[in-house]
């Protein structure tokens, strides 16, 4: 969506796969869906590094709404939002980042709550600017098909009419199936900042390489449409929760980066360890992610040795490469050639590598050779032009 807005990847915080639908503010107050957890998370999003480093967006989801008032406008719950979400923006806003705000397409919301329908949009769209909202998640379900084809389209004309710059995240095509004829991706790029394409992730390696393998099975066609403006969203990162290893924390931030997936944790961020804030903390990573050119990455191989390898082309004549391992035995050394990575040009490098079991390394080469000064994470540099000095240094790590 040409609005001016999302050029990159959003980055922020969206309280959804973490802290779900919790509203028992009696028993569980400082986790429960309310002003408190917002403005909470807030205040570590400016106060720990993640604001400055790009996480801005702070995202409320599902199970806000209280209902709707005598003039049919939506309100928060009273008890658990007791100052509104205007006054949560403001305090948003006064610390350097942006509120997002969610609703359904539909009759109901996931978790039965009032749901935005054709005659409520242009009230509802209004609503949020007047609380100076920042992004929309509209969410599908209960609706049918025709409701959210014209829905969508119609959601986006009344952002667009408010006069307030807001994000638009669209949930369309995942009620859709994802794929095209249903899917109109060039419909949904004119209309939606960003869209959920498939499944939601839950807190497990499972989940990620179900999703990951949605992506790279129809990557021709997923991959073209995205740019500024315009994302798939393969959901939020799980890095900081319960479900994934150390290794399968950083790899899901190595491929949604290589992605160009919006990067939405859904962590506590009062609790995250100091590991985990390191994973979603890591500059080569977010310099990736947020690269202005906004191209996609692709798998480019998948080996027998079940390594796959993914490249992102980047400004500067650069790229990114994510060597993913699903093995599950040991250490392996993965061996690749410049031609294999799709690196033309007169003279062949041979590139030799380790990755983890059920973690990967990542590299990102600059083409033509210059010399590379990013630090991948401590694991490798990759002089494409000096072979010998990739292997000294590989080696010492490896080995
Ligand atoms: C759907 C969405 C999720 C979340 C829930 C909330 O399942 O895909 O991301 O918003 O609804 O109920």
């Amino acid at each position: 969506l040409e609005n001016g807005l999302l050029r990159t990847p959003p980055m922020g915080w969206l309280a959804w796969e973490r802290f779900r639908c919790n509203i028992d503010c009696d028993e569980d107050p400082e986790n429960c869906i309310s002003e408190r957890l917002f403005m909470e998370m807030a205040d570590r999003l400016a106060q720990d590094g993640w604001r400055d480093l790009g996480y801005v967006y702070l995202n409320i989801d599902d199970c806000w709404i209280g209902g709707r008032d005598a003039e049919g406008r939506l309100v928060p719950d009273s008890k658990r939002f007791p100052h509104g979400i205007g006054f949560l923006a403001d305090y948003a806003h006064s610390l350097g980042l942006k509120l997002g705000i969610y609703e359904d397409m539909g009759n109901l919301t996931c978790m039965g709550y009032p749901g935005t329908t054709l005659d409520k949009v242009d009230l509802d769209a209004q609503t949020f600017a007047s609380w100076k909202v920042d992004m929309l998640k509209l969410d599908g379900c209960f609706s049918t098909s025709e409701e959210r084809a014209l829905g969508y389209p119609k959601m986006a004309a009344a952002l667009n009419a408010t006069g307030r710059p807001i994000a638009f995240s669209c949930s369309w095509p995942a009620y859709e199936g994802g794929l095209p004829p249903k899917v109109n991706y060039s419909l949904l790029a004119d209309i939606c900042n960003l869209w959920r394409n498939y499944d939601d992730m839950q807190d497990s390696w499972r989940d990620v390489l179900s999703i990951l393998d949605w992506f790279v099975k129809h990557q021709d066609i997923l991959q073209p449409v995205a740019g500024p403006g315009r994302w798939n969203d393969p959901d939020m990162l799980l890095v900081g929760n319960f479900g994934l290893s150390f290794e399968q924390a950083r790899s899901q931030m190595a491929l949604w980066t290589i992605l160009a997936a919006p990067l939405f944790m859904s962590t506590d961020l009062r609790t995250i360890s100091p590991q985990n804030m390191d994973i979603l903390q890591n500059p080569l990573m977010i310099k990736i992610n947020q690269d202005p050119l906004g191209i996609q990455g692709r798998r480019i191989l998948k080996e027998k040795s079940h390594i796959e390898v993914f490249k992102r082309p980047l400004s500067g004549e650069a790229s990114a490469l994510v060597f993913f391992s699903r093995r599950t035995d040991m250490p392996y050394h993965y061996h690749s050639s410049l031609s294999q990575l799709n690196y033309t040009g007169s003279k062949m490098y041979e590139v030799s590598a380790s990755a983890f079991p059920g973690g990967l390394c990542w590299g990102a080469a600059r083409s033509p050779m210059a010399s590379l000064s990013w630090e991948l994470w401590g694991l490798w540099r990759v002089p494409v032009g000096q072979l010998q000095a990739l292997r000294a240094e590989a080696g010492a790590i490896f080995q």
